[in-house]
């Protein structure tokens, strides 16, 4: 199929084009930084008002790149949730308007699914069923089994912050600017990650679950105390990162000995970041395994893996272009 994708949950207004959910003949993300940035943090409303500013010129631009007449698509796929009801709800009406104008069909997608199949987008090799993912944004940890498409199963989550939310807080406790995450991994890179030793959480007997927010805390207490005041930020970055990637990589580890796998996948905005890349794809080689990494393009929010989770469960996202809502708890399975 060739679909045209849309993804509006969060602060990126996102359209692309993309065939047979792997090719990628356009993928436009408008990024809203530098409008939350003095708010060191995602303006819901301003987030909303944007997208209904940019997402028509954004479809636009898509299909022009793509090459692509709206009549040549096979269909239209959109985030339906979870994320900002404000955000949502202008993917959700511009893609209702489209499928309904031009009677095509209209796909819903979890935003979740589409960052577990963002690994597989512009790679030859279909997916090894069954697949572990590690999905890591600034919104969700999880450790999901992949049997199938639409056989999905969360084996962890964390149980308070997110990985993406302790790299964009702990940001904040060093002065980054924001975005958070991507500006903590630059300064990371200039660091020594056994400079101080930040607690790792260990999960509870029976249960894969993590937690950020206890780290997060030990590195606030930290810069607060004398040794802190005088220790190069470079160092602290460097030492709270490599805590998380410990953490994220003792859960997989754990998964794999409780289960069997076909290949490893990493997923999610704090895919990016490139400590963990170079531990994760250490594991995956460790146990004998393939990983799957997102091109760079595609670990952030961006509307090719929507389009790409949309065709892979063309089976159960189907739906209709009269009643679709947005839900900004949309449940995962
Ligand atoms: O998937 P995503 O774009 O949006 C959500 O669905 O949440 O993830 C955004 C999160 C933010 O918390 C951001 O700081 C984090 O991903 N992130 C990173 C890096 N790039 C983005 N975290 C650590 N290192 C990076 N290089
Ligand atoms: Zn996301």
């Amino acid at each position: 199929m060739l679909l045209l994708g849309i993804e509006t949950s969060c602060d990126d207004t996102a359209t692309a084009v993309v065939r047979d959910g792997v090719r990628v003949l356009a993928n436009v993300s408008t990024n809203q930084d530098e409008f939350h940035a003095k708010y060191g943090g995602i303006v819901p409303e301003i987030a909303s008002r944007r997208h209904a500013a940019l997402l028509s010129a954004a479809v636009d631009d898509a299909l022009t790149r793509a090459g692509t007449p709206l009549a040549a698509l096979d269909g239209i796929a959109v985030t339906a949730g979870p994320g900002l009801i404000g955000s949502l709800v202008v993917g959700v009406a511009a893609a209702k308007a489209l499928a309904f104008a031009s009677d095509l069909p209209l796909y819903a997608v979890n935003h979740l699914h589409g960052h577990l199949f963002a690994a597989f987008l512009e790679r030859d090799e279909p997916p090894p069923y069954p697949f572990l993912a590690l999905l890591v944004s600034g919104g969700h940890s999880q450790l999901v089994e992949v049997a199938s498409p639409t056989a999905l199963r969360i084996l962890a989550r964390t149980r308070d912050d997110a990985a993406g939310e302790a790299f964009d807080k702990t940001a904040r406790l060093l002065d980054l600017p924001f975005p958070g995450g991507p500006a903590l991994d630059a300064l990371a890179r200039e660091g020594d990650p056994k400079a101080f030793a930040f607690p790792r959480h260990r999960p509870d007997p029976g249960t894969l679950d993590m937690s950020f927010s206890g780290l997060k805390t030990s590195v606030r207490y930290f810069l607060d105390s004398p040794a802190g005041k005088a220790a190069r930020r470079e160092d602290v970055a460097a030492s709270f990162q490599a805590a998380v990637v410990d953490v994220l990589i003792d859960r997989v580890h754990r998964a794999l000995d409780e289960g069997n796998y076909q290949a490893l996948v990493l997923s999610g905005g704090v895919a990016a970041n490139s400590a963990l890349q170079t531990a994760f794809r250490a594991l995956a080689t460790r146990r004998g395994l393939p990983a799957f990494v997102p091109e760079r393009r595609f670990c952030t929010d961006n509307a090719a893996m929507i389009a790409a989770a949309a065709e892979r469960r063309a089976a159960v996202s189907r739906t209709d272009a009269r009643t679709l809502v947005a839900d900004p708890n949309l449940p995962f399975c």
